[in-house]
């Protein structure tokens, strides 16, 4: 019976954790998070794969894959292997690219058009330890592949007035996905992201939250607004690259390593 315990508990671990980041609102930090949290998971050691299913590309240009790279994620919507390319050490990336947009028309009338993603993650599963998913800011068929295929889900927002648009809608269809598609699902928490520590919005956003009932765990750590994102995207470089020991890379290596903490708390990181 010992053995047996073994064996399976052998096979969970040795499957990597799939985590899609995910707002369908535009612009609040998924590329830029899922750039910096995945090259800090690669410096601690773990083998890290990037997936980028959003047509605007921008994961891949700031993990400097060129404009023309072939074999990306489209193909994944074709049932065929997309090509994974290394980034920096223990760090690699399936790209998206503008081709990608006009897949949803695509794949309207495709029978199981919602396991796409799901499908690639299981051919992989065995040669990473973490994937991150970059979603688009939309809630489509695309995001639905995501959340197939993921275990959890983090989300980036804004400390503004206007973080709650679309929040409920989405937390609606993470629920709905969960109740169907995919039972393995969990929102591991949500950030803040582009936060000033003047103002008091943050404040504000969470009393919202209380109000409208919505219970989402928040990580502790809060990435400032720092100028130095913008930098080290312009030249295609992660934050702990561009300045590792600057407080921008500090905020990411903190909250990296909260998320870290929690995926072990929850069995689902080995190391
Ligand atoms: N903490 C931050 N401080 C300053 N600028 C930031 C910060 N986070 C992200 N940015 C900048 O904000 C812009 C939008 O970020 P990013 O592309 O990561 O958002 P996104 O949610 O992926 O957007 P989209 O919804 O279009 O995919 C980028 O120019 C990025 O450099
Ligand atoms: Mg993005």
């Amino acid at each position: 019976m010992g053995n047996i315990g073994n064996i399976i508990n052998y096979k969970i671990i040795s499957y990597m954790v799939t985590i899609s980041v995910m707002n369908q609102k535009g612009g609040v930090g998924k590329s830029t998070s899922t750039r910096n949290i995945a090259t800090y998971f690669s410096m601690q050691g773990y083998k890290t794969l990037m997936i980028d299913i959003d047509a605007q590309a921008n994961l891949s240009q700031i993990s400097n894959i060129p404009d023309n790279v072939e074999n990306t994620i489209v193909r994944a919507f074709k049932g065929l292997m997309p090509s994974i390319y290394n980034v920096s050490d223990n760090l690699f990336i399936i790209p998206s690219s503008l081709s990608f947009a006009g897949i949803e028309n695509e794949i309207k009338d495709v029978e199981d058009q919602e396991i796409f993603i799901y499908n690639l993650v299981t051919k992989v599963s065995k040669d990473y330890d973490v994937c991150f998913i970059d979603c688009p800011p939309a809630i489509n068929i695309i995001t639905i592949n995501a959340l197939a295929a993921s275990q959890w889900i983090l989300i980036p927002m804004e400390a503004s007035k206007l973080a709650f648009n679309g929040l409920e809608m989405m937390l609606k269809v993470i629920s709905m996905v969960r109740g169907g598609l995919n039972p393995d699902l969990s929102i591991l928490g949500a950030f803040f992201n582009k936060f000033k520590e003047k103002t008091v919005v943050a404040r504000d956003v969470l009393a919202q939250m209380k109000e409208k009932g919505i219970d989402l765990a928040l990580f502790n750590t809060r990435i400032r607004q720092f100028e130095d994102f913008k930098k080290a995207e312009m030249i295609n470089q992660s934050i702990f690259e561009y300045a590792g020991s600057s407080l921008s890379a500090a905020d990411f290596k903190n909250l990296s390593n909260e998320i870290i903490a929690k995926l072990k708390e929850n069995n689902s990181l080995k190391k």
